[in-house]
């Protein structure tokens, strides 16, 4: 059976979860929150040790301003309602992506939010906030002063260089592709994907995922 280290989620289908109700994107984007806190929640429960989720991409801000200003309000809304929760339930965070394009008072409470998280020893959550596959390694490679570079040296300088690589990789919404999210930490993933928005997702759907999971045969390359 394989064991669940990392699973990372692409949380897709709010607006047209929305839509199909009847209301504006923004609603979709609320219930999808809550989704995250009750998704997280159940990780932690099962044992799962860390939980990337993708927020917001580099390439989000092609959306008209009012719903980028609404999901980044809505991310620092959500961090500082979350505080208490991730205490209570031994939760550590962190984030990934290219944080100096956000605001101020975004950054100041994803810091104060690492930062009284930070000896938390259950499962680590990751919100990936405009974060792109490509302009990580980007970075990364820039960051490294040596010539001759090595997978090693790029690893150690990408976002993630203190999680392991993604076992698992779920993606809800019916769309069946990556959109820029941990191309390099999932070279070795399982993917599976769901035409389920992710407002309507369930721990039920994730635990049935998870099952088919465990019992694939992971060969890396090998027999
Ligand atoms: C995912 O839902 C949330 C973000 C990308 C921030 P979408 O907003 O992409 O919803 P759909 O795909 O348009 O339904
Ligand atoms: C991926 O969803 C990004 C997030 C879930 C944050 P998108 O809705 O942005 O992806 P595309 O545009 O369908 O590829
Ligand atoms: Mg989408």
């Amino acid at each position: 059976m394989n064991t669940l280290k990392h699973l990372a989620i692409i949380m897709d289908g709010n607006g047209r979860w929305a839509k199909e109700r009847g209301k504006i994107r923004s609603f979709g984007h609320v219930a999808g929150a809550k989704k995250l806190v009750e998704i997280t929640k159940h990780a932690s429960r099962i044992g799962i040790e860390y939980l990337t989720l993708y927020s917001f991409s580099t390439e989000n801000w092609k959306r008209e301003k009012v719903e980028v200003d609404f999901l980044m309000k809505l991310i620092e809304k959500f961090l500082k309602q979350e505080l208490k929760n991730l205490m209570d339930n031994n939760i550590r965070f962190k984030v990934i992506g290219d944080m100096s394009k956000t605001s101020k008072s975004l950054q100041k409470r994803v810091n104060l939010t690492i930062e009284k998280t930070k000896n938390n020893t259950g499962l680590t959550q990751i919100l990936a906030i405009n974060y792109g596959a490509r302009d990580e390694i980007v970075r990364a490679i820039n960051s490294i002063k040596k010539e001759k570079i090595t997978e090693e040296d790029i690893q150690n300088a990408l976002d993630t260089h203190t999680l392991p690589d993604v076992d698992l990789m779920i993606r809800t919404g019916g769309e069946q592709r990556l959109s820029n999210f941990l191309l390099w930490q999932s070279a070795y993933a399982e993917l599976i994907f769901t035409d389920t928005y992710w407002p309507a997702f369930s721990t039920q759907e994730l635990d049935i995922m998870i099952e088919k999971y465990q019992k694939i045969q992971r060969r890396f390359g090998g027999i």
